[in-house]
């Protein structure tokens, strides 16, 4: 057998197992009623969690595959809310929890952005007078992030705008790490679901690769054949390519 096939079979076999631990991003928005969850990856990570809202103060778990990205366009659930983000897998990660701020206005006094670890010795708190944030990551494995308005400002507000990227440090992640189950929240009774309609969606994403794999591999060893068994073709092709040499 042809060595560039193998090599192409491999290379499929890598896709297929890989797909499904593709990083997962997560959406957090704040509005009006609390946090909505929303997971932009076409095989969401839980179909019922699609644009449910969760109260404030709700606990998210960061893993090395999921990362969450928190926005709010001038709304707050009760002038402050809260929600908090833990990392689940402290095998694999490190001690810390990561944010990337990529949009911050804070346009009038009275409107504060907050970070606190969970050692509750490194604070960031952003406002008016302070929008300045690097990508930076807080000691301890757990981060509360909350948004305060006070009562000068009308909500929904065109004064704050934000998008921040939160995320675990989780060097030479090792790669059965989807299999373990991930308890997000209180909503521990659930967790057996939530790990079956997990474990479906791992699956389907391998036989959606694999489908694809075979299919590709069919069509490459029929062309493969195909060339091999017809030397008139490749003659040809040959002659034409020399006959400028020629003159
Ligand atoms: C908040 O989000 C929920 C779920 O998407 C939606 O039903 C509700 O209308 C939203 N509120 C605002 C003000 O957009
Ligand atoms: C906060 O406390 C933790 C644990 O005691 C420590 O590792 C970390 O360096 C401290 N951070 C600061 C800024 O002192």
């Amino acid at each position: 057998m042809d060595p560039r096939i193998l090599l192409l079979a491999a290379l499929c076999l890598g896709v297929a197992i890989a797909a499904p631990m593709a990083m997962r991003d997560i959406q957090i928005t704040f509005n009006n009623s609390g946090l909505v969850w929303r997971d932009s990856n076409k095989m969401p990570l839980y179909e019922r969690y699609q644009d449910r809202v969760w109260g404030c103060g709700r606990m998210w778990s960061l893993t090395p595959w999921k990362k969450f990205t928190l926005f709010s366009e001038g709304q707050v659930a009760s002038r402050s809310c809260g929600t908090e983000f833990v990392v689940s897998e402290t095998g694999s990660c490190m001690n810390k929890v990561c944010v990337s701020p990529e949009i911050l206005h804070i346009d009038k006094n009275g409107i504060e952005i907050k970070f606190e670890n969970m050692y509750k010795n490194e604070t960031k708190t952003l406002s008016h007078s302070d929008m300045t944030m690097q990508t930076r990551c807080f000691s301890g494995k757990s981060l509360m992030f909350t948004v305060i308005t006070d009562r000068t400002i009308t909500l929904p507000s065109n004064d704050f705008r934000f998008k921040f990227v939160v995320y675990a440090d989780c060097p030479g992640v090792p790669k059965d790490v989807i299999m373990e189950s991930d308890k997000d929240s209180e909503e521990l009774s659930k967790a057996a679901e939530l790990e079956a309609a997990q474990t479906m969606n791992m699956i389907l994403g391998i036989v959606t690769a694999g489908c694809f794999c075979v299919v590709f591999l069919i069509f490459l060893v029929i062309t493969y054949c195909y060339f091999r068994n017809n030397p008139d073709l490749k003659r040809r092709h040959h002659s034409e390519e020399t006959r400028p040499l020629r003159k």
